[in-house]
């Protein structure tokens, strides 16, 4: 707590390859936002090397966080917790953000607070609309993850559906290397997409079991694939304008599928008041408008990120953490990383 009694939270982030440092202040005001974002190193192998992640995070935790706190004026000694992703993610990028945050902690005798990284996107937010309402429909649309979650409180949640292969960030990124776009390929598809026609090309949706909540995304990346190699046997040349517009509104369309049929189960029971998009996927225009368009309809707030909060960023961590601290859930010095944790 600083001098003015506020609670001051630095939120730690390196689930992946984004090292990243945030100070936040009673839940609202983002005092500090850095990210060191990896991209640019993997990019030239075409994903995310772990061994690599790891060491890159170890190079710049120190600044990350040393520059988070300068920027926002603040000294460990205004800090009331330090919060840190334990999980998912990568493990060795996982240790180096718990091992620094557990060692910051223990040094300047803090609480130490655990954060889940997909609870994480989804707070993200509520860094910039503060006054949601519970029950909060969220669909999590992440690299590894793709989860319908319903809160009816702040953490308190249930998972409602989940992916059972693919998630839809990880069919976005296979589908890009496969047209020879970059790494990570949603943005690369979105713009490809905007230059092609979505209807060029018949894709499956699968929308599985009737009142099934759960995804599938394996079958259409397979049927990109599959397109592809038919045509280059033939000899064919297709345009990778209306391949990325055609695979990228059939995501869009489960997505927004799933979401509607969601809702529509939960009407009976849960008087819905908001829904909330999140993670790194939820940064696609495209989904963004399909959504907005629907849930006008359905009169429920509909809510995402800024894009530079959909992707892994402290800021998340940081909002997680300041929810976790008022309900005085710290974490003991044993946290370790967990890189399977589910929510
Ligand atoms: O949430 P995130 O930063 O990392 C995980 O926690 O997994 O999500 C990264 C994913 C990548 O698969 C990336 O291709 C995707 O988000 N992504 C997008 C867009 N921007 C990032 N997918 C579709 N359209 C975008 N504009
Ligand atoms: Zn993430």
């Amino acid at each position: 707590m600083d001098k003015q009694g506020n609670t001051v939270i630095l939120g730690v982030e390196t689930s992946c390859d984004e090292t990243s440092a945030a100070v936040l202040v009673n839940g609202r005001e983002l005092k500090s936002h850095i990210i060191s974002s990896q991209i640019k190193t993997h990019q030239k192998y075409g994903g995310v090397v772990p061994e690599i992640a790891s060491r890159e995070h170890c190079l710049h935790i120190r600044n990350v966080v040393s520059q988070a706190l300068t920027e926002a004026g603040t000294g460990f000694q205004d800090l009331s917790a330090i919060a840190v992703t334990y999980g998912p993610g990568l493990v060795g990028s996982l240790l180096v953000g718990v091992a620094a945050a557990k060692a910051m902690a223990y040094a300047a005798n803090l609480p130490l607070i655990g954060v889940n990284h997909l609870e994480g996107h989804i707070y993200a937010n509520f860094l910039e609309h503060r006054d949601l309402e519970f029950p909060l429909l969220a669909l999590l649309v992440s690299g590894g993850h793709t989860n319908l979650i319903l809160f009816r409180d702040h953490l308190d949640y249930e998972v409602l559906g989940h992916t059972r292969d693919d998630a839809a960030g990880e069919a976005f990124d296979k589908v890009a290397r496969t047209l020879g776009l970059g790494y990570p390929g949603g943005p690369y598809i979105q713009k490809a997409a905007e230059m092609g026609n979505p209807n060029a090309f018949d894709f499956p949706r699968a929308m599985l079991e009737p009142g099934s909540l759960d995804f599938s995304f394996s079958g259409l990346k397979s049927a990109v694939l599959n397109t592809l190699n038919t045509a280059k046997m033939k000899g064919e040349v297709l345009n990778t304008n209306d391949l990325a517009a055609s695979f990228q509104d059939a995501v869009v369309d489960v997505l927004v599928k799933k979401a509607l049929r969601a809702i529509e189960q939960l009407e009976s029971s849960t008087a819905l008041k908001t829904f909330a998009l999140a993670g790194g996927v939820a940064a696609n225009s495209r989904l963004r408008e399909s959504l907005e368009k629907e849930l006008d309809k359905c009169k429920i707030r509909f809510v995402y990120p800024s894009p530079a909060l959909c992707t892994d960023n402290g800021a998340m961590i940081a909002i997680a953490g300041y929810y976790r601290f008022i309900a005085g859930d710290y974490a003991s010095w044993k946290l370790n990383a967990v890189p399977g944790l589910t929510i």
